[in-house]
């Protein structure tokens, strides 16, 4: 607990010191859904809030002072009768002794904090437009402020922010570094996530629906402590699986067909996020472990280039040439690898990327270029997943035998110093391991 509470603290610190004394920095608590009427969907906390607070209530507020390098949170007061109905809150005092913060207030005085926080400062960063209802309440506040200062300026030194900065210029590069208490979170995510495709694998038959699956998924989330999927899971079978995002889940399982399966565990905010694909009958036919062999052969090839130095737009181009190489022997691309590539003909089978930072949200945050447009090469601590895919649709220029085979195999890559960890590495991927568990 003590260590938790320390990353969260010295991250803070961090961003204190790369706002500099010119900097003030806000960032705010994620808001509730509403779900019906008077019911909320279950509350996710900000991922930027959490990395710097670990604070787990909705209507708080971060303020990072750097004139005076000093943190203040800013959140619920304690009221008991809202506690006997909606839980625990823990109140300015308590959160601020056990989250380390300098000062802690009742959220309802946020904007007094403001207004005296930010004369002062040069820079005022925030995550603009991430909740965009928020930008003009600190717009109207910063105009107000600016008016005071304005009127005072005759004889006045009142310095004002000058600049609007995205505060995620700072966070974003943090947390595409994945430090040993994030890694450790991650770790269990995966695995748990692993648990959870190696039970779907087994309780797999011909009859069942889709949903059935979904729910052996959730039991095993849960089971571990992960509360949430990262991610709406996809049980996709057949030509569902066509469908790169498909969730509604609904259909019967043939046994001619192939079920592929996207989904992660969250656990303590991150996440995981696997994908297998399996034969429904627990064999696969000789057309779809030909697919299945070109997708399984790049995503090995990708993971064993995904490290440290290494360029992931050089890695993606590798997948993509091998993919498309692989639909020319299929027979369903016609022509030279280079033309296919060169005219995209290949994203009729390979519509996405190969992969995507994980952390705290499922597509985490960091880009694949830095601010002046150069790739960001591989480092130790960076997580990506590595997915690659071929989807079929039914066509009549498509041998019947190809119709409708969706499949995606997807892994959690951790690079490290000498090469890189597979957070993903317990869940079958070759079609005999595939075909041997589920016999079990
Ligand atoms: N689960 C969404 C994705 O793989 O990107
Ligand atoms: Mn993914
Ligand atoms: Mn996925």
């Amino acid at each position: 607990m003590e260590l938790n509470k320390s990353v969260y603290h010295q991250r803070r610190q961090t961003v204190l010191k790369k706002i500099g004394t010119d900097g003030i920095a806000i960032v705010f608590a994620a808001p509730e859904q509403r779900r019906s009427n008077d019911t909320e969907y279950p509350f996710r906390q900000d991922s930027y809030f959490y990395y710097l607070t670990g604070f787990p209530e909705t209507e708080s507020a971060l303020i990072l002072n750097g004139k005076e390098q000093t943190a203040t949170l800013l959140c619920r007061h304690k009221d008991s009768d809202s506690e006997i109905w909606h839980g625990f809150r823990y109140g300015p005092d308590a959160a601020r002794d056990q989250f380390k913060f300098d000062q802690a207030d009742d959220i309802t005085q946020l904007t007094e904090h403001l207004k005296k926080a930010l004369p002062g400062h040069r820079q005022l960063y925030a995550l603009w437009g991430l909740y965009p209802e928020r930008d003009p309440e600190i717009i109207t506040l910063w105009n107000e402020i600016n008016q005071i200062a304005n009127h005072r300026s005759i004889n006045g030194s009142t310095i004002t922010p000058e600049n609007l900065i995205n505060l995620a210029s700072i966070l974003d590069p943090m947390r595409l570094i994945k430090d040993e208490h994030e890694l450790s979170l991650m770790r269990i995510a995966a695995e748990i996530s692993a648990r959870a495709h190696i039970r779907s694998m087994r309780h797999t038959k011909p009859g069942k629906y889709e949903y059935q699956i979904e729910a052996e998924i959730l039991y095993e989330f849960m089971s571990h402590g992960a509360r949430y999927p990262a991610y709406n899971s996809i049980v996709a079978s057949g030509k569902n699986a066509c469908c790169l995002h498909y969730v509604s889940n609904r259909d019967q399982l043939r046994a001619s067909e192939l079920l592929m399966i996207d989904a992660g565990a969250e656990y303590q905010m991150y996440a995981g996020d696997i994908s297998r694909t399996f034969p429904i009958s627990g064999r696969f036919t000789s057309a779809q472990k030909d697919v299945y062999d070109i997708v399984l052969a790049v995503n090995q090839a990708s993971i064993e280039a995904t490290v440290k130095q290494a360029n992931w737009q050089t890695i993606s181009s590798k997948a993509t040439q091998m993919l498309t190489e692989g639909m020319i022997d299929l027979g369903i691309l016609q022509g030279s690898v280079e033309e296919n590539i060169d005219k995209q003909n290949y994203r009729r089978f390979y519509m996405h990327g190969l992969g995507h930072w994980l952390g705290l949200d499922v597509h985490d945050v960091g880009g694949r270029f830095d601010r002046q447009g150069q790739p960001i090469l591989l480092q130790p601590g960076m997580v990506t997943t590595i997915e690659p895919g071929i989807y079929i649709a039914a066509a009549d220029d498509i041998p019947a035998a190809f119709h409708n085979i969706g499949i995606r195999i997807e892994d959690n890559i951790l690079v490290t110093e000498t090469g890189n960890e597979n957070l993903t590495a317990s869940v079958p991927k070759t079609t005999s391991a595939i075909e041997a568990i589920m016999q079990t």
